[in-house]
């Protein structure tokens, strides 16, 4: 009996239910301000699953338990974003958006979560307002609106000569 045995059961079980959750949660948790307990157990009915197989996880992924307000913003506070302004881009960004991270502001308009990269590292700092990345230099004045966004452009060799 191998350790994944319970797994691999629950797999045959559910099939692709089982693989979808998370997909699933997270997409759900995009734009609901409510906590987990209040949405994860209707994904889980949806997929023909118990209730506690979504409660689980949903109450395991930080990103799944983070408060959001009705705009949920993501803020890479990991190194390399952190060397690309010497850690100012998000007391900026608490100060643009007048919300901490961690917290909905008292309106419950706005949400600020600081995470561990996003993948854009190269164009950092960088955050995702909602599904939207947004990166570089002028993080906060692009969040707050007074700078158009600016999506991460992927470095690519240039081979024209
Ligand atoms: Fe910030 Fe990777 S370190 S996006």
């Amino acid at each position: 009996a191998g350790r994944f045995d319970a797994f691999r059961a629950l797999s045959e079980r559910h099939g692709r239910a089982s693989e979808a959750l998370i997909e699933d949660l997270a997409g759900v948790r995009e734009g609901t301000t409510d906590g987990p307990e209040g949405w994860a157990p209707a994904v889980a009915a949806g997929l023909g699953l118990p209730a506690a197989a979504a409660l689980g996880p949903a109450a395991y992924y930080a990103d799944l338990v983070a408060p959001h307000g009705r705009r949920h913003v993501r803020i890479c506070s990991a190194t390399a974003c952190f060397a690309a302004q010497a850690g100012r881009h998000l007391p900026q960004v608490e100060r643009e958006l007048g919300v901490t991270a961690g917290t909905v502001s008292p309106d419950g308009e706005t949400s600020l979560q600081a995470v561990r990269c996003l993948g854009y590292c190269y164009a950092g700092p960088a955050a995702l307002d909602g599904t939207t990345p947004c990166t570089g230099p002028a993080l906060a004045d692009r969040l707050s609106g007074r700078e158009p966004p600016s999506a991460p452009r992927i470095p690519v060799a240039d081979d024209t000569g």
